[in-house]
C-alpha cells in the first residue's frame, strides 16, 4: 500500500490523494524480512554460459496442453515449477502457482530463468490468464527466453520475496505481452518487469506494481519497455534503469503515474561501454521524485535521447530536472559510479524534446558530459542550467509558444529562441550568457539584449 497524490497527471484543479493496494497488503513484506534483506554477491555470480538444466515438475516439451483450476508448487532450489519449452504451447487459467526454493548462481536465473516459478523458452508460447503466482527465497514469478518465445499474460497477481525475483522477466530476445497485473516485490533487485542479455520485449498494461528493494525498479530496460496505464512506486529504485550497453534501447511510459524513491526518476546508462540508441518517452505521464537529491532523470555514459510529452515531472524535493555525468551505476545499484568502478566510462550526452508540458528543475552537466534541452509546444520550463564540474555543455532551444522562467544565472554553450523578441523568457533578474565561439549562437551577433524582469542574455 502507497500513497499517491492527485492522480490525474495534467491540468487538475483537484489535489486529491489516493491510497493504492497492491500485493503486499495481503502478504506484508514484514513476514518474509529475512529473503528481502538477502544480497546476492554479484562479484561471483557464475559463467555466462547456460550450465544448469532448467527442469520442473510441471514440465512441457513440444507439446500443446491447458492447464485450468489447478494449484501448482514446488520447494527445490535450483527448480521452476512451470517449464515450457521447445515449441511447445501452453494455456494456463484460473491456477495458483506458489514457489519457494533457492536460486544458487545469479547468472542462471538472469541470464536463463534457472528457479523462475514459470519459465517459457526456446520458442514456445505461454498464455496466462487469471492466475496467481507467489514465490519465496529469491525466484522470478515468470521468465521467457529465446527469440521467438512469447507469453501473453492477463489479469495476474504476482508477489515476490528474495533477490533477483523479477516479476515479468524476459532475456535472450524474449517476449512478454501482460495486462491487467499486480505486483509486488521485496527484495533487491526485483524488477516488476524487466529485459535481460541481450533483449527483452515487454509491452505491459493497466498495471499496479510495487517494489521495495534496492535496485528494483518497476522496469529494467535491456530492449524494450513498453508500458502503459502504470501506476508504480519504485521505494528504493528508479522507476526505470534503462541500460543502453547490447544495443538500441525504448522506455516509453504512456499515462502512467509513477514514483521513484532512489538514485533518479528515471536513471539512463550503459553498464559498460558508451553506447548509442536509447530512447525514453514520457507521455501524458506524471513522474514524482523523492528524495532530496535525486534528478527526475539521470544519464551517464550514453548517448540518450528523451521525448516529454503532455506529462508532468514535479521533483520539488531536489529541485533537479536533470543530469548528464561522466557515471555509471554498477550492480549494487546505490550509488553513481565513477571511474574506479567503471574504467570504460565517457560523458554523458542527453537530448531531452519537451512538448506540451510543465516542467521545473535544474539542467547539470558534469565533467564534458552534454545536455541539450529543446522545448516546443506551449511547453514551460522553470529553472536553470548548472555545471556540476568541469567543463560541460548545455544547450537549450525555444520554439514560439513555449517559455523560460528563470530560477538562477544559466551558462549555455547554445542557445536558440524562435521567439526573437525574447518575451518568452522571464529572467527573474538573472542572465544567460552564451558560448561565442559557438556558430549555434551566430544569429545572437555577440549582442547583449535585455530580458523581461531585469536579466540579460549575453555574450561570455
Ligand atoms: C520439485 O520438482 C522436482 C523436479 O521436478 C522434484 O524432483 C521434487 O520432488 C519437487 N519437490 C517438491 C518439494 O515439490
Ligand atoms: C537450498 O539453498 C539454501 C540456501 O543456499 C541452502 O541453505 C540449502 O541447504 C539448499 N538446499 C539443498 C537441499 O541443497
Ligand atoms: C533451450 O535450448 C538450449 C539449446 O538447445 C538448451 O541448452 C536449453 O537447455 C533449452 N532451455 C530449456 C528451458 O529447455
Ligand atoms: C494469491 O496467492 C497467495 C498465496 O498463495 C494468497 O495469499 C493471495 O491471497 C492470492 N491472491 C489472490 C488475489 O487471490
Ligand atoms: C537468436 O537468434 C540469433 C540470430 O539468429 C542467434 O545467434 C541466437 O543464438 C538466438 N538466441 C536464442 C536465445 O535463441
Ligand atoms: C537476438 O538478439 C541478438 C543480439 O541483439 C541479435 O543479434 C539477434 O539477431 C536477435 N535475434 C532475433 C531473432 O531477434
Ligand atoms: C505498446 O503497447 C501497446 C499495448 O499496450 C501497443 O498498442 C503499442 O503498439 C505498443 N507500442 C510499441 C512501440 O510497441
Ligand atoms: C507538485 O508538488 C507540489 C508540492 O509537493 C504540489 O503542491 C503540487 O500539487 C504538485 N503538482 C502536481 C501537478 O502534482
Ligand atoms: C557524477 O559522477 C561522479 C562519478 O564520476 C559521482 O561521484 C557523482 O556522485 C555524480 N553526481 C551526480 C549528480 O550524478
Ligand atoms: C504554458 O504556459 C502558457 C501560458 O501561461 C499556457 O497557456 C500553457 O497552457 C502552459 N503549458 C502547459 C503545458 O501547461
Ligand atoms: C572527469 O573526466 C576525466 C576524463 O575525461 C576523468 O579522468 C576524471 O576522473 C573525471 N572526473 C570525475 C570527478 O569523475
Ligand atoms: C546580471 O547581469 C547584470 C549585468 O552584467 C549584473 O548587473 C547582474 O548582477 C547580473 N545578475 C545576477 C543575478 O548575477
Amino acid at each position: 500500500m502507497w500513497q499517491i497524490f492527485s492522480c490525474v497527471p495534467l491540468a487538475s484543479v483537484v489535489f486529491g490523494s489516493f491510497i493504492v493496494y497492491d500485493p503486499s497488503d495481503v502478504i506484508p513484506s514484514s513476514e518474509w524480512a529475512a529473503d528481502n534483506a538477502y544480497v546476492f554477491d554479484w562479484h561471483s555470480s557464475g559463467v555466462t554460459y547456460q550450465d544448469i538444466a532448467i527442469k520442473g515438475p510441471y514440465y512441457y516439451n513440444r507439446q500443446r496442453k491447458r492447464i485450468s483450476h489447478e494449484v501448482l508448487e514446488n520447494h527445490t532450489n535450483d527448480t521452476s515449477v512451470l517449464v515450457v519449452t521447445e515449441g511447445s504451447t501452453l494455456d494456463v487459467e484460473y491456477t495458483t502457482i506458489v514457489k519457494t526454493g533457492y536460486s544458487t548462481s545469479l547468472t542462471q536465473s538472469s541470464f536463463f530463468g534457472a528457479n523462475a516459478a514459470v519459465n517459457n523458452a526456446n520458442g514456445s508460447s505461454l498464455y496466462l490468464s487469471n492466475v496467481n503466482i507467489t514465490t519465496h527465497n529469491g525466484a522470478a514469478n515468470v521468465y521467457t527466453h529465446g527469440n521467438t518465445s512469447v507469453i501473453y499474460a492477463e489479469n495476474i497477481w504476482a508477489y515476490s520475496s528474495g533477490p533477483v525475483s523479477h516479476g515479468f522477466y524476459a532475456s535472450g530476445n524474449g517476449t512478454i505481452h501482460a495486462k491487467n497485473v499486480h505486483h509486488y516485490s521485496g527484495g533487491t533487485r526485483c524488477s516488476s518487469f524487466s529485459g535481460d542479455v541481450p533483449n527483452g520485449y515487454i509491452h505491459a498494461e493497466n498495471v499496479i506494481a510495487h517494489t521495495d528493494g534496492v535496485g528494483s525498479a518497476i522496469c529494467f530496460l535491456q530492449g524494450v519497455c513498453n508500458m502503459t496505464n502504470v501506476v508504480g512506486y519504485a521505494r528504493n529504485a528508479p522507476i526505470m534503469f534503462s541500460d543502453g550497453a547490447m544495443g538500441p534501447v525504448t522506455g516509453i511510459w504512456k499515462d502512467s503515474d509513477v514514483t521513484a524513491g532512489l538514485l533518479a526518476g528515471i536513471l539512463i546508462f550503459s553498464d559498460s561501454a558508451i553506447a548509442d540508441g536509447s530512447v525514453t518517452v514520457l507521455d501524458n505521464t506524471k513522474l514524482t521524485v523523492l528524495g532530496n537529491t535525486m534528478p527526475a532523470l539521470w544519464a551517464g555514459n550514453i548517448i540518450a535521447v528523451a521525448y516529454i510529452k503532455s506529462s508532468s515531472i514535479n521533483n520539488t524535493a531536489s529541485g533537479i530536472l536533470a543530469v548528464a555525468n561522466y557515471s555509471s551505476v554498477t550492480q549494487d545499484f546505490d550509488y553513481y559510479a565513477g571511474y574506479d568502478d567503471n574504467n570504460e566510462l565517457s560523458p554523458a550526452q542527453l537530448t531531452i524534446h519537451v512538448e506540451d508540458s510543465d516542467l521545473s528543475g535544474s539542467l547539470v552537466a558534469f565533467n564534458k558530459s552534454l545536455l541539450n534541452f529543446n522545448l516546443a509546444n506551449y511547453s514551460n520550463w522553470t529553472g536553470e542550467t548548472k555545471v556540476g564540474y568541469g567543463k560541460s555543455y548545455l544547450a537549450v532551444h525555444l520554439d514560439n509558444t513555449s517559455s523560460w522562467t528563470l530560477t538562477g544565472n544559466s551558462a549555455l554553450q547554445n542557445f536558440s529562441n524562435a521567439d526573437t523578441s525574447l518575451s518568452n523568457i522571464i529572467s527573474n533578474g538573472y542572465n544567460i550568457t552564451y558560448d561565442t565561439k559557438s556558430v549555434a549562437n551566430s544569429a545572437l551577433k555577440t549582442k547583449t539584449y535585455k530580458l523581461s524582469g531585469g536579466g540579460f542574455l549575453r555574450p561570455e
